[in-house]
């Protein structure tokens, strides 16, 4: 399962990749927005750090200038992959963009219908948005095992990446699913790490380490 990090903050980024953690990174305009940084230093800082594949999502939302942006964002950096809403006029944009070799993650997906569109459309990576649905006490996880049955029914080269995630459950079900990649924010990352026996055994062999030592 690759794990892309979700976040345009590059110190989580360096961080979580000195981990070996980032296989990718994905970035969204409210993500970007928090930074309070030009959008292209940021792309910029994250494609130097991480060798791998990029998300910069396109503000139109109309097809012309959707693909016209998306062309403009690819020419930054060979691993940059645009982000396109699911909407018609993106999958207009999907098409043409894929269709000239440029990646497409068409996002804010949130239905295995949209999910097929996308992937019909020429989407390299496909994002539904698995903790939105749950904040509507809709099963998340659901759409990631309806996206696997369906992408692998059809041999769908297109890649389910799981976004919107929460928890580390979210992260250990699309495991579990097959899903292909999953973008963790930071935080959840380092929970994945985490278990209370492991800092109580740690903290047990050091305490008889010190005992050992008088
Ligand atoms: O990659 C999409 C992700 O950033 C959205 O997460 O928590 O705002 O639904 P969230």
């Amino acid at each position: 399962m690759k794990f892309f990090i979700d976040t345009a903050n590059i110190d989580e980024i360096k961080e979580a990749n000195s981990m070996g953690m980032v296989d990718g990174v994905t970035t969204n305009p409210s993500l970007i927005a928090k930074e309070g940084r030009p959008f292209e230093d940021i792309i910029k800082d994250i494609c130097a750090e991480v060798d791998g594949p990029i998300s910069a999502e396109v503000i139109s939302t109309e097809a012309k200038s959707m693909i016209e942006e998306g062309k403009k964002l690819a020419a930054i950096h060979k691993n940059i992959v645009i982000k396109i809403p699911m909407i018609p006029d993106g999958m207009i944009a999907t098409r043409a963009l894929s269709s000239e070799g440029i990646p497409v993650n068409v996002t804010l997906v949130f239905s295995p219908l949209q999910a097929l569109v996308a992937a019909k459309a020429g989407a390299a990576y496909v994002s539904p948005f698995v903790g939105r649905l749950d904040d509507l006490a809709n099963e998340g996880m659901l759409l990631i095992e309806q996206m696997v049955t369906i992408y692998n029914n059809y041999a769908f080269d297109t890649e389910v990446l799981v976004a919107s995630v929460r928890n580390p459950l979210h992260v250990l079900e699309a495991a579990m699913m097959g899903a292909d990649v999953a973008t963790i924010p930071f935080g959840v990352i380092k929970k994945m790490m985490g278990h209370p026996l492991t800092d109580k055994g740690l903290a047990a062999f050091l305490a008889d380490y010190e005992k050992s030592k008088k």
